[in-house]
């Protein structure tokens, strides 16, 4: 969250307690670059005259600096706050902004318009009650527009103002209007929305912001603040069941243990019985505490710490609901995701999933189909591209405690992180949970691990070769396993090629057939590491997080990584199938090396540089390494 103006969240947090009383409508803007959305705050700002005199002359001055409105003061400029903003005349990143009138108290997130950036326009959208999505009229409604309208749908957001703006440059003409609502009601009718209310506009010279303007005598409807003061917030969350994410535990001394956090919704009161959702433990609230005093009772939204009758096991990330009306618990679920990042979702791979109290790993098990955002049709999908929408089933590697987002927009949302950049990749809002994660368990056996590899008196090992085509994995390997075998090792090769007649013969060489490729292998060569095997695995694995998903499926110290690291030049001189040649005539597509990536490995256990060295020197390496850790 980026608050761009003088406010602190002191000063914010004294305001808004200030203004309790008064009902509060959280509302973003959202639409296509240059559709006036900064311009628009900046406007409703300044006319309910919140901007103070000193903010004003800077804002004057800026405005001859940067401004594009000439002579006239510029009011995307008091919104856009960042510097790099103004330089780039753009806005970046979700600002959000407070304000209030006598009637109610405002909290506004104004979300930047680009392509690329709906990742904010979730952010900002996730507790939103109501969203302006300005259309330009001279350009009517475009692919943002439903695009974001439809994220808004997803979102729960439901009142939309369609602000129909700089209506002053065409004239302020009716028919213009009555195009623009039509087309977007066309649009939008099946979205869910509560209401739809199309106001047409002119933010930069104030035509139906605070006050009707004359200049639409067309126009009956209300102006824009005046529907804000009166659309209908009733929050339902205090009769939604009790939940309550632990954001920390308070221990100030010996005698007090007290669980922070927000009441996401509910409510909650002194003697009432709370659940941990995870373990099912339960105990009584003994106190409501709050700075400088207690509550009898905490409703939706409260901040508050919690202390309770007995000591049982509470910490950070855990969820205290209601006993009579629990969240769901399991690894599995469907659930929609918008995908924010230039590099596709691709099912398979290994991503941290984020909740409000969880942070596990996921993979996507299954892409069930992609949702166009114009039509609304069920498209099949193999991987979902940049800023489009899909309906997943997802793993969890560890069960979480959720509800369904249409039930409470708090405990149903996550989002999807990059395991390597930390990077904000996705946003989801899960539908229901996988009734099969239910009734599937774990069958324990009496013949282990260990028994299987005492009897072979070896430790298992799963030997990762990784490098290009032709590199000499599959050379090393060869020779490596001979020598295994003849020392009485029991051992088994999976090769790239060969699993590719059989178990992988109906994947090709996209990105998303690779992944699934190698996690196929690492869960065969998982399965012989625990027959207490010696696994050699010999497939280029091109992508970092695939070696990063095989190593975490292998016990402590079981993965070793043997990177054979021969140039690429070497590899297509030496051509031992005759795939460069044509690869480069470009007769196969995404050739690793030449038309698809390989991305190194960074710390591998084993750094095998072929040049110059034979293959039986090369497998000695490994075996010595291999006897070394069998020795430790
Ligand atoms: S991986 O990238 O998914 O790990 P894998 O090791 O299974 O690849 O298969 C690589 C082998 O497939 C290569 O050694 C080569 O013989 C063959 N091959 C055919 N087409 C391609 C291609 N486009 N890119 C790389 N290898 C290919």
């Amino acid at each position: 969250m980026t608050i761009t103006s003088n406010i602190t969240p002191e000063s914010v947090a004294s305001y808004l307690s200030a203004q309790e009383e008064k009902s509060m409508l959280r509302f973003l803007t959202c639409g296509s670059v240059d559709d006036g959305k900064s311009t628009l705050i900046g406007r409703l700002l300044y006319d309910t005259k919140l901007i103070f005199e000193d903010q004003l002359a800077t804002l004057k001055s800026d405005s001859r600096k940067h401004g594009t409105a000439g002579e006239e003061i510029d009011f995307a400029l008091l919104v856009d706050g960042l510097e790099a903003e103004r330089e780039q005349g753009i806005t970046i990143d979700v600002a959000y902004r407070f304000f209030a009138t006598a009637r109610r108290k405002f909290i506004v997130a104004d979300t930047p318009g680009h392509e690329e950036y709906t990742r904010n326009m979730a952010t900002g959208a996730s507790t939103a009650d109501l969203a302006i999505v300005l259309v330009d009229s001279r350009q009517g409604v475009l692919r943002q527009t439903r695009r974001h309208s439809f994220i808004a749908s997803l979102l729960g957001i439901r009142h939309i103002v369609v602000a129909v703006n700089k209506i002053d440059l065409v004239g302020y003409d009716h028919a213009v209007f009555r195009g623009i609502v039509d087309d977007y009601i066309a649009f939008a009718k099946n979205l869910g929305f509560e209401t739809i209310v199309a106001i047409p506009m002119s933010a930069r010279f104030g035509d139906n912001v605070t006050e009707n303007s004359e200049k639409t005598p067309w126009y009956d409807g209300p102006a824009l603040l005046q529907h804000l003061e009166s659309v209908p917030t009733d929050r339902e969350g205090a009769e939604k069941p009790f939940r309550f994410p632990v954001q920390f535990v308070s221990r100030p001394d010996q005698n007090f243990r007290g669980f922070a956090g927000q009441v996401a919704s509910g409510k909650i009161s002194v003697g009432d019985e709370v659940v941990v959702a995870k373990s099912g433990q339960s105990s009584k609230v003994k106190e409501l505490v709050i700075y400088g005093g207690s509550l009898k009772e905490a409703t939706e939204g409260r901040a508050v710490t919690i202390v309770l009758e007995d000591q049982i096991e509470v910490s950070r990330g855990n969820l205290l609901v209601a006993p009579h009306d629990r969240p769901h618990v399991t690894d599995q679920f469907q659930a929609h995701v918008i995908w924010f990042d230039a590099n596709p979702l691709i099912p398979g791979r290994s991503y941290l999933l984020r909740t409000e109290t969880d942070s596990v790993h996921c993979t996507i098990t299954a892409l069930k189909y992609e949702i166009d955002v114009n039509t609304f049709a069920h498209e099949a999908a193999k991987l979902l591209p940049m800023n489009s929408v899909g309906i997943c089933n997802i793993s969890l590697q560890a069960p979480i405690a959720f509800d369904a987002y249409k039930t409470n927009r708090v405990t149903g949302n996550f989002v999807i992180i990059d395991r390597f950049t930390n990077a904000t990749l996705g946003a989801g809002m899960i539908d229901h949970p996988l009734r099969r994660a239910e009734n599937v368990h774990w069958q324990a056996t009496e013949v282990d691990k260990t028994a299987r590899s005492e009897i072979k008196n070896q430790k298992p090992a799963v030997l990762w070769f990784t490098g290009y085509s032709g590199s000499g994995k599959s050379t090393i390997a060869n020779n490596l396993e001979k020598v295994l075998h003849a020392s009485g090792k029991h051992t088994y090769m999976l090769d790239g090629d060969n699993i590719r007649h059989g178990l992988n013969r109906d994947l090709g060489f996209t990105a998303e057939d690779r992944v699934e490729n190698i996690r196929r292998v690492a869960e065969v060569a998982k399965l012989m590491a625990d027959a207490g095997l010696v696994v050699l695995v010999s497939f280029i694995s091109p992508f970092k997080a695939e070696r990063q998903l095989a190593r975490e499926m292998m016990d402590e110290g079981e993965f070793i990584e043997i990177f054979v690291d021969t140039p690429i030049e070497e590899c297509a001189r030496r051509d031992p199938k005759g795939l460069y040649r044509k690869a480069q005539a470009g007769e196969i597509q995404n050739f690793t090396g030449i038309s698809s990536p390989y991305e190194r490995p960074e710390s591998p256990e084993i750094h095998l540089h072929t040049i110059g060295h034979d293959p039986q020197e090369l497998a000695r390496k490994v075996a010595d390494f291999l006897n070394g850790r069998e020795r430790a």
